[in-house]
């Protein structure tokens, strides 16, 4: 089987990615670096982050402490309090080395930076780049990634699995871009494979988040915590049949847009007092109750009152799609409804980025820092992957001179043909399996769900007996994993006390 080796692997191109691939180039100018990504390098959710950096600029309005205080009332009192208080204090630092390397951030008239306001934060500190600070981030960062000399990118590479040796990692193996199977050791492995979005019906997240990086942990049974804080996101706009949802950004709530039920009044007062302003899972809990309440598809955004030049100004991005669409926001009601749009819990790493596995980090998205507890505080996440890729890239300069070089071989994974068809009906399925109320509904919802997504499980194997044997095929079992994963740690207490009494029985 063809071979690579290389001394970092990093699995994924979004700013956790290449912000670790930027550091570790720097620190160790002499180790090789090798960057993979499953489609194009600049696929991946990061690209389509509207919002922007929660980073605290304003020290006479605003302080640490607000900060802080906000991301643990966002969390429901499960964050971790040290790495809070770590990752945003270590804000104002990587906010300036993004800068730095050249991504350009709004200013005001004064010449400062314009800071927007967001759901649940007490104050406007928002850094961004119009809505489009995903797309700046991304296209700024990847020709001075391709520049460097000692990092290598190979995208259209499908990490099917992690190399294990007993507890330590290798490497991983997959397809690379002609679908020839392929080893690629690495004395450090970091998952940076971003969000899972796609296991939902509904979501922001584009085509490639599919959970790989949590499925890939799973089968090497990695420690993974809190996989049920599912963030839907309250404002995508409703457009079925879509495989991604278009996200109308945080910030024109915070710009003062309102949300109306279908007799055109605002409803989300009730909800918070401070209405559509509340962080996204009320805000989301409440737009969904709206929705069963008015057996509707959909709540209504009101962009009417609002300046037109000024918001053209801020949100182009948003703006043009509407307008593309067919909307008027001056006179139309925008239909949006709640998306998946962010994974709260996921691989659990230490401070250092570390996981329970020898030689394996995981950054962003797909790890569990302890940051975002039960409900991520909007635009909290870039800034964890900016501080977390900077503390990893530190922590693996200390030991990697420690760690030898293994070799690995095997020849199981082959290339094989199948009908796409057959496979897309089990994504199908399971989309439509996993709504809001799969993992938020009444406990009844919860556990047919997760009935359904174990039987198709069951049936997938049945079918296709070696789910590694295409990327298709591997992505979609993927999708099912995590589904299950989700759904198992969302199950009512007492259902789980029952299967694990029957199951005792049954081994007796
Ligand atoms: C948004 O612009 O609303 C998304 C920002 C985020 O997910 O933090």
């Amino acid at each position: 089987m063809q071979k690579l080796t290389t001394d970092i692997l990093i699995v994924g191109t979004g700013l956790a990615g290449l912000s670790l691939a930027k550091y570790s180039s720097e620190l160790n100018p002499d180790l090789q670096i090798l960057l993979l990504s499953k489609t194009s390098i600049d696929e991946c959710n990061t690209y389509y982050a509207q919002g922007g950096i929660a980073v605290v600029h304003d020290f006479i309005k605003d302080s640490y402490e607000k900060h802080i205080e906000d991301t643990l009332n966002a969390g429901k009192g499960i964050c971790d309090e040290k790495v809070v208080k770590h990752v945003i204090t270590e804000a104002p630092k990587r906010l300036n080395e993004l800068i730095n390397w050249g991504i350009e951030l709004d200013k005001n008239q004064e010449g400062n930076l314009d800071l927007g306001l967001e759901g649940g934060h007490s104050q406007n500190r928002i850094v961004h780049h119009k809505d489009k600070t995903g797309y700046e981030i991304e296209t700024k960062l990847i020709p001075i990634i391709e520049n460097l000399p000692n990092v290598a990118i190979k995208t259209s590479f499908f990490a099917t699995d992690l190399i294990m040796e007993n507890d330590t990692c290798l490497g991983v193996i997959g397809f690379d871009d002609k679908g020839e199977p392929t080893i690629i050791e690495a004395k450090i492995t970091v998952l940076a494979s971003g969000g899972l979005g796609q296991v939902f019906g509904v979501t922001s997240n584009p085509f490639v988040s599919t959970g790989d990086g949590v499925a890939m942990a799973i089968r090497a049974n990695v420690a993974l915590k809190n996989m049920k804080y599912i963030q839907f996101h309250p404002t995508a706009l409703y457009e079925p049949n879509k495989s991604q949802a278009f996200l109308i950004t945080e910030a024109i709530r915070g710009f003062g847009a309102h949300i109306l039920n279908q007799k055109g009044e605002r409803f989300l007062l009730k909800a918070h007092k401070i209405g559509e302003l509340a962080t996204r899972d009320v805000v989301s809990k409440a737009i969904s109750e709206q929705m069963k309440i008015e057996n509707s598809k959909n709540v209504w955004l009101d962009l009417r009152h609002l300046p037109l030049e000024d918001f053209k100004n801020k949100f182009p991005k948003v703006y043009d799609y509407c307008t593309e669409e067919g909307f008027d926001i001056t006179k139309d009601l925008l239909p949006i409804t709640p998306a998946s749009h962010y994974q709260c819990g996921g691989i659990v790493v230490d401070e250092k980025g570390a996981t329970d596995k020898s030689h394996l980090f995981a950054l962003g998205e797909c790890s569990y820092t302890g940051l975002h507890g039960a409900n991520r505080l909007a635009s909290n996440s870039l800034l964890e992957a900016m501080v977390y890729a900077h503390d990893v890239a530190n922590h693996i300069t200390k030991i990697i001179s420690k760690i030898e070089a293994k070799s690995y071989d095997t020849d199981t994974l082959k290339y094989k043909n199948i009908h796409h068809e057959e496979v897309f009906q089990f994504r199908n399925q399971l989309q439509r399996t996993m709504k809001y109320d799969a993992v938020y509904g009444t406990k009844q919802d919860i556990i047919t769900s997760y009935q359904m997504v174990c039987e198709m499980q069951k049936r997938f194997k049945m079918k296709f007996k070696n789910y590694n044997s295409h990327p298709f095929l591997c992505e979609t079992y993927n999708l099912i994993q995590t589904a299950e994963i989700i759904l198992k740690e969302s199950l009512p207490l007492n259902y789980k006390r029952v299967k694990a009494t029957k199951k005792t029985k049954a081994n007796l």
